[in-house]
């Protein structure tokens, strides 16, 4: 008897990452980021210059990752090699080197244990593009979160404005359909729903009305 794992897929900007953070919180579960495995990835092989089309290097940088999750100030810091890179792994072209490297097999075959290792008692919360498809097929909630590309590239540029960084809402939404494109039609473990998902569209919901939605299931469902 395994613990419970509620996934939580779909792609970037859905607000997938708000609602399974909220969540983890009031179940009091631990969470799963596994896109950040992928950022951190990508950012191990751009700092050692490793070439984005070197599959066998990236499989090796991903299999010996020296990372690590730490809670500072309630906020999951990325820790590689011992170094705080949570800023690093969400710049842009470390999210554009991110989809390219998920793409490789044998990085995805490499990261898969180390994500089920994350599940632990009482539960778990996985948030990624695989969750509920290939790394927890067994899961007993499984969330597939989506929302229009216009909708979420305005998310990201109100998110980047807040923060003060200037960018444009076209640029955004370019990169958003570019990461749709390869994650939606690479051949390994492509970005769509598993069969038993529930998909929950969040163009016209708030976080507060999805986070009541996720939670409805979990109570029908653990
Ligand atoms: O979710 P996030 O945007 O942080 O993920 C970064 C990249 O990692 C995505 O663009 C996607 O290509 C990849 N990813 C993946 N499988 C996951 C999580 C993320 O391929 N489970």
């Amino acid at each position: 008897n395994k613990p419970p794992v509620v996934t939580i897929d779909g792609p970037s900007g859905s607000g997938k990452g708000t609602i399974a953070k909220l969540l983890a919180d009031r179940l009091g579960y631990a969470l799963l980021d596994s896109g950040a495995l992928y950022r951190l990835t990508a950012l191990a092989a751009l700092n050692a210059a490793v070439s984005l089309e070197d599959e066998a290097r990236l499989a090796e940088i991903a299999s010996n990752l020296d990372i690590r999750f730490a809670i500072a100030g309630g906020e999951v810091a990325a820790m590689l090699e011992g170094q705080d890179v949570s800023r690093d792994i969400r710049m842009e072209r470390v999210s554009m080197a991110a989809s390219k490297v998920a793409a490789v097999p044998a990085v995805r075959e490499a990261l898969l244990q180390r994500q089920r290792d994350f599940r632990a008692a009482p539960g778990l919360v996985a948030d990624g593009r695989d969750m509920g498809t290939t790394v927890f097929p067994d899961a007993p909630v499984k969330i597939f979160l989506t929302a229009s590309a216009e909708e979420r590239a305005r998310r990201r540029f109100d998110q980047l404005q807040g923060r003060g960084v200037s960018v444009s809402l076209r640029d955004l939404l370019e990169d958003i359909r570019a990461r749709d494109d390869r994650d939606m039609n690479r051949a390994a473990s492509p970005l769509a729903p598993a069969e038993d998902a529930v998909v929950l569209d969040s163009t016209n919901i708030d976080i507060d009305g999805v986070l009541q939605k996720v939670l409805e299931l979990v109570q029908k469902r653990i």
